[in-house]
């Protein structure tokens, strides 16, 4: 498998085609961004960790029945996935108030949400990604509504495979945010990056973030925070 063409240079990866047209090279950069993008910098080791914890949780779900996007890994910061027609949403799911659900709602800090909050946001940097509703999506046709049955049923699975894995690991899993796209053949996949860039992660023990709020708050170096999260994560095996 050879890369072929550039195709999409993001915030924190690049997307190449390959000699298969089904078939997408994934590079993970060293790159850092928050506030979409206005604040970035280079972090030695950032991509290959992230590769490395996406490999390792898409392998998981792919063995557990989830239907998602990931192939193989190529190299440190390489992977091959399936190539989507994206949905240019984000889906959000938050077990614990963090981020800007806490600053909209005044919320107490990691307040338990119960049943976990889904929230959709449109895929937009010069929108600044903004919160939609089911209706605005359909309305707008971003997706149907069975679409967005079918993504709140996958993102539920999703986060009662995670929230499990990560307190094996004694670690809580605040909130992410998934992407999902559609294969040729029309079939519904998890897609993008499983990463602590896109997770929330608490410490059970220390209550410290093991996540980019570390980065977005000045709270310290990142890598060695993704460190442990990987290192925890090989440590503890899925059984
Ligand atoms: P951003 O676009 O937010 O800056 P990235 O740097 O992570 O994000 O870029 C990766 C891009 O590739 C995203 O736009 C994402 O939606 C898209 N993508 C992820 N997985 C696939 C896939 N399997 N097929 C096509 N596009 C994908
Ligand atoms: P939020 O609290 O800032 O809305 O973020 C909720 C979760 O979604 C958190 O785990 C971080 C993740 N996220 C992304 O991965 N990309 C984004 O662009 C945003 C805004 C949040």
């Amino acid at each position: 498998m050879t890369k072929t063409e550039l195709l999409y240079t993001g915030k924190a990866k690049t997307m190449y085609a390959t000699d298969d047209p089904d078939v997408l090279w994934v590079e993970y950069m060293d790159q850092a961004t928050a506030l979409n993008g206005k604040k970035k910098v280079q972090i030695p080791g950032k991509g290959a960790l992230n590769r490395q914890i996406s490999s390792l949780l898409f392998e998981e779900l792919n063995a557990n029945g989830f239907a998602t996007h990931y192939l193989k890994t190529l190299d440190d910061t390489t992977m091959l996935v399936k190539k989507c027609a994206m949905i240019p949403l984000e889906a959000v799911v938050r077990n614990f108030a963090s981020g800007s659900f806490e600053r909209k709602f005044h919320a107490a800090h990691l307040q338990p949400l119960v049943p976990a909050v889904h929230e959709f946001y449109y895929k937009s940097d010069a929108l600044d990604d903004p919160f939609i509703n089911d209706e605005q999506i359909v309305a707008l046709g971003y997706a149907d509504k069975a679409t967005l049955v079918a993504i709140h049923a996958m993102s539920d699975a999703v986060n009662g495979y995670l929230k499990a894995r990560f307190a094996q690991i004694g670690i809580d899993l605040v909130d992410f945010k998934l992407e999902f796209g559609r294969l040729a053949d029309g079939t519904l996949v998890l897609a993008d990056e499983l990463s602590p860039d896109n997770f929330r992660l608490v410490d059970e023990v220390s209550g410290r973030s093991l996540d980019k709020d570390v980065f977005r708050k000045d709270q310290g170096p990142l890598q060695p925070v993704y460190q442990t999260v990987l290192d925890r994560l090989k440590g503890a095996q899925h059984v």
